[in-house]
């Protein structure tokens, strides 16, 4: 069961907002000092949380079929994540138990992975099966020789990683939140880049809506207001709401036949790294992977719509034009802003970075990253 609001409830706030020229505001401003922006050592901690907080690896789509895996680093350890024959998801570190070589990267669908190297094989649930001229190595335990597992389980529509222990009960930080995706959404593509900026710079601009008008005045503006959102918290998580213009013609609909689809953006972020920005006909799921302080890795997995499509083959074509729109408009506006900060972080211009009224989940954040390092 999800704690955010229902849509009825987002629909009539935002309204309400638009009736009074308001918007959700924060009690508490905030200032993030400079140095947490550049600093090895904070980026080497929070490296250390994001290995013990449940987090987003794909979305279950991605691994459908037995034998479906991604060989993706998260938080700097390379890993294979693979679905097993017997349907379950595992986790393991992409290193051979031979010489450590890694075993596979990027995605496919295999029956076994065999090592590159000496050609070491190991099955879907990790069980080493072959060695080459075995009787090279006549004490070998090959029980004790799988590949090295961490946890992962699937839920929401979404497959995690913890990869540390350090947080009791981990499931427990993620069990409020609402299914994102379900059977009837399709996987349809993939989209990596490197944006050069600290992953916390690039996080910020998506979790507030005071930048609109300004740096979306021609892509997101027209369409939608400008500071104006309503912003939510569950446990160490957040939801900001973008409306569109088009929901004021929802005043005059009976709040109980409300729909949300295509009246507003839903963005969650996912802490720590994570965003899902539900759009009106596609949704992406985004993890921020920090290479360095100042370098950030963002793979985005693009999920179609069922609900309010007509079929599969229109829903497909609605989500790539949508998703065609966001990415070429709106999405590299984000990112030259960012960017920008980061080319400025160490001029000395500042001390620390201020988040004001309209920015609370970007406070909320920095106050739950403080409270778990
Ligand atoms: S390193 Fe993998 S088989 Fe030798
Ligand atoms: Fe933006």
């Amino acid at each position: 069961m999800s704690e955010f609001m229902s849509d009825i409830h987002v629909i009539d706030r935002v309204l309400t907002h638009i009736k009074n020229g308001t918007t959700d505001r924060g009690k508490d401003v905030w200032k993030e000092p400079v140095g947490n922006y550049a600093s090895k050592d904070r980026l080497e901690a929070e490296r250390a949380l994001f290995k013990k907080f449940p987090t987003p690896i794909c979305p279950s789509a991605a691994l459908a079929k037995t034998g479906d895996y991604i060989a993706y680093a998260a938080a700097g350890t390379p890993l294979i994540i693979v679905r097993g024959r017997d349907g379950i998801v595992r986790g393991f570190k992409n290193a051979c138990r031979h010489r450590g070589t890694q075993l596979t990267e990027g995605t496919g669908c295999v029956g076994a992975f065999v090592c590159p190297y000496h050609g070491w094989s190991y099955g879907l649930d990790g069980a080493l099966l072959g060695i080459p001229h075995e009787d090279g190595f006549p004490d070998i335990n090959k029980l004790e020789h799988g590949l090295a597992e961490v946890t992962v389980f699937e839920r929401h529509g979404l497959v995690y990683v913890v990869q540390d222990e350090g947080i009791d009960n981990p499931e427990s930080l993620i069990a409020d939140l609402p299914q994102f995706f379900t059977e009837d959404q399709d996987f349809f593509g993939k989209s990596e880049g490197v944006i050069d900026s600290n992953w916390k710079l690039f996080l910020e601009s998506f979790i507030e809506g005071y930048h609109i008008k300004p740096a979306h005045s021609k892509t997101f503006y027209p369409f939608g207001y400008d500071n104006l959102n309503v912003i939510e918290f569950v446990g160490a998580h957040s939801r900001v709401t973008y409306p569109f213009r088009r929901i004021e013609k929802l005043a005059d609909v009976p709040a109980e036949k409300r729909d949300a689809t295509g009246s507003v953006t839903y963005l969650y972020q996912l802490f720590p790294n994570v965003i899902i920005a539900q759009l009106t006909h596609h949704t992406n799921l985004g993890i921020l992977e920090p290479l360095d302080e100042g370098r950030t890795k963002f793979t985005t997995y693009h999920m179609t719509h069922s609900k309010g499509q007509s079929d599969k083959e229109t829903a497909l074509a609605n989500a790539v034009k949508d998703r065609e729109f966001v990415s070429q408009t709106g999405q590299s506006e984000d990112i030259a802003v960012v960017e920008a900060a980061q080319r400025s972080l160490l001029s000395g211009a500042n001390s620390h970075f201020t988040f004001g009224h309209f920015e609370p989940a970007i406070v909320h954040f920095h106050q739950q990253l403080k409270a778990y390092l």
